[in-house]
């Protein structure tokens, strides 16, 4: 049977996750989980490292899933590259749209970022929350100048607020699902197939100092293995990395 996941409607609000915190917080208790926020716009959409998501009006899907914290420390870990996985694969369901995922985990289509992921903690009482933010630029035509080189959209027809819906559920409910199994390594393998970076050479920061290395893998906890330029080899387990655009011949 389909899983039953409560969904909550705005029009335009600040942001998801932000609503998803004030929520977790007023509820004082009661069950407020598996919950999804979904808005039609956000005047202050929030993206990772502190930077912001723009999110007009009624041209993505913005939505935010509040769940317990999984007790399990590997799920934790690597609940942002299941909800990569879960967010792909929901989009190639919806749209026969097939996306790549950057780590960690970032959507591209057409070498442009067309979604992100902002996972949150919060604590009401003595539970732990998962805030799981995902933006996903359907239609968008124009972006603001800072962006303007890198993101891009999935070029869909508008999309009903009733296909919004259930694209959020089916997002969800695949992401719940992964989280349910004890084994995820199948998940992590559609992960490295999508994946944009693995075998690539990017560059990264690290204690200040910029690094050049060639991607080797992702591990199933979800961080990327590295070659350095030295030799040596390193796991990374979070922040951002860019990869090199490879030059044509000449
Ligand atoms: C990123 O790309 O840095 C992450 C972007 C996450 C954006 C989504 S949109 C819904 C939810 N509400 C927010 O304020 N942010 C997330």
């Amino acid at each position: 049977m389909a899983r039953e996941i409560k969904i909550i409607e705005y029009g335009i609000i600040d942001s998801t996750n932000l609503q998803a915190r004030r929520l977790i917080e007023g509820a004082s208790g009661a069950e407020i989980q598996p919950t999804v926020l979904l808005a039609d716009g956000q005047t202050a959409g929030r993206g990772r490292l502190g930077r912001s998501f723009y999110s007009p009006t009624d041209t993505g899907l913005y939505a935010s899933l509040i769940l317990e914290s999984p007790s399990s420390l590997d799920k934790l870990l690597s609940l942002t590259a299941l909800a990569a996985v879960a967010a792909s694969e929901a989009i190639e369901a919806a749209f026969g749209i097939n996306v790549g995922i950057k780590w960690v985990n970032d959507l591209y289509y057409n070498e442009r970022k067309i979604a992100g992921i902002l996972a949150e903690s919060c604590i009401s009482g003595t539970k732990r929350y998962i805030i799981l933010g995902i933006g996903i630029n359907l239609s968008t035509e124009s972006f603001p100048d800072d962006i303007l080189l890198k993101a891009g959209s999935l070029g869909v027809t508008k999309v009903t607020a009733k296909e919004k819906r259930e694209l959020a559920t089916d997002l969800f409910a695949r992401l719940l699902d992964l989280l349910d199994c004890d084994d995820t390594s199948g998940a992590m393998n559609i992960y490295r197939a999508r994946s944009t970076v693995i075998g690539k050479r990017v560059s990264f920061l690290q204690n200040g100092t910029e690094n050049t290395a060639t991607a080797l893998g992702v591990t199933d906890l979800g961080a990327l293995t590295v070659r350095l330029d030295s030799g040596e080899t390193l796991e990374l387990s979070s922040g951002e990395i860019s990869i090199f655009v490879q030059k044509e011949q000449l």
